[in-house]
């Protein structure tokens, strides 16, 4: 079941980022995890379209529902929340989805790994642990341009005032420039040299977690900096914004036409090479149901009753889907004369 939520407050995080906060509804509350995330839905000059944004509130802690949209070049949707979303607006959303959650396991050491926007799910599983445990402690590495570019910077700041022996935090900004008031600042990137450092100090490092949120990049970095510390992955978790498309997989995809039966409709596409099945089915008003855009929901999952399709960029094993079973939003005709059902 969609609902429809209330903005009751817009606040301005840096100059090319807002977070937009929602009231609960009054009858049925929302309920959700630290890194999950609310998928928003919009229509936007006479076309549907659907995005996640993590929660950065975490529940029990904010009294809202937040989530924060940083501007992406040429994106539509984040750029028409930055520029149009206001107060008093109402925005249907989807039910909370997401795997990317806080385990409370052994672990008494965890590690939040994020870049840019990726703050987000890591700050609300920042403020559940900091809030709710007395004995885990949290090590927060956020690599960003500059300070000015740091999202809940202040937040971070206050967070360090407050949990000064549960909480440690270290900047890595690009755009380095020297300061002596704040000493946890570092140059550069999160690279795999600067992670095997960071892990290098940690006498316990194999009884850490590790969340990541970021490019793959950054996520490739601590996972191989993991492994040359010869510690296990069975506490590495990621969430990834985007799909990673690998060109080498593209070199048996050529553009195709395929038949799709949906909500009893027959449409006929054609998906040229590089577009998924259902980029080329939006682009063609044909609204199919999907969120994440990235193989981890599920919610565009398909039938392919004829011809042959390849999924492309899934990060994750999938071992839940049934013959035949697809997820659109990372799948691309292979053959000729595809049918597909929903
Ligand atoms: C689980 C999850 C959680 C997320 N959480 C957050 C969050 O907390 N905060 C946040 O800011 N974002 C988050 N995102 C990302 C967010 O969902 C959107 O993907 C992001 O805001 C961009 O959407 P958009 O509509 O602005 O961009 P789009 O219009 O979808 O465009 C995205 C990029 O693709 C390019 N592009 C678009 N169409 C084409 C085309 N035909 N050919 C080539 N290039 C094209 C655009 O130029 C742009 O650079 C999350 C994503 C996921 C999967
Ligand atoms: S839209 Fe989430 S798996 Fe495809």
């Amino acid at each position: 079941m969609n609902y429809t939520l209330k903005v009751v407050k817009v606040k301005k995080e840096t100059s090319d980022t807002i977070t937009l906060c929602f009231k609960q509804p009054g009858l049925k509350k929302i309920k959700y995890l630290p890194g999950q995330y609310l998928t928003l839905i919009f229509r936007i000059n006479g076309r549907r379209y659907i995005r996640p944004y993590s929660f950065s509130s975490c529940p029990g802690v904010d009294e809202f529902l937040e989530i924060t949209v940083k501007r992406m070049l040429n994106g539509v949707v984040s750029n028409h929340i930055n520029d149009a979303v206001k107060e008093g607006d109402s925005i249907e959303v989807l039910p909370p989805m997401g795997d990317f959650i806080y385990e409370s396991g052994d672990s008494k050491n965890i590690y939040l790994w994020g870049v840019g926007s990726g703050i987000t799910p890591l700050i609300s599983i920042m403020k559940f642990i900091l809030t709710t445990s007395n004995s885990i402690v949290v090590n927060l590495i956020y690599g960003n341009r500059s300070h000015e570019s740091t999202i809940f910077a202040d937040l971070i700041s206050d967070f360090q005032i407050n949990y000064p022996t549960k909480l440690t935090v270290r900047h890595f900004h690009t755009k380095f420039v020297i300061d002596r008031t704040n000493p946890s600042v570092i140059q550069g990137r999160i690279d795999f040299q600067k992670a095997s450092r960071i892990l290098s100090e940690d006498e316990d490092i194999q009884n850490s977690a590790h969340y990541v949120c970021g490019p793959a990049g950054l996520k490739e970095s601590v996972k191989n900096a993991l492994i040359a510390k010869g510690v296990e992955l069975e506490n590495f978790y990621s969430e990834d914004f985007e799909l990673v498309k690998n060109p080498e997989d593209f070199k048996d995809i050529k553009t195709q036409n395929l038949a799709i039966s949906f909500n009893g409709m027959h449409f006929d596409l054609e998906v040229a090479k590089g577009r998924s099945i259902l980029e080329a089915a939006l682009e063609s008003n044909i609204e199919l149901p999907y969120s994440c855009q990235t193989g981890n929901c599920s919610t565009c999952k398909a039938k392919v009753l004829a011809g042959e399709v390849k999924m492309i960029g899934l990060s994750k094993e999938r071992n839940d889907l049934s013959e035949g079973e697809f997820l659109l939003c990372c799948s691309h005709p292979l053959t000729e004369n595809v049918y597909i059902e929903l």
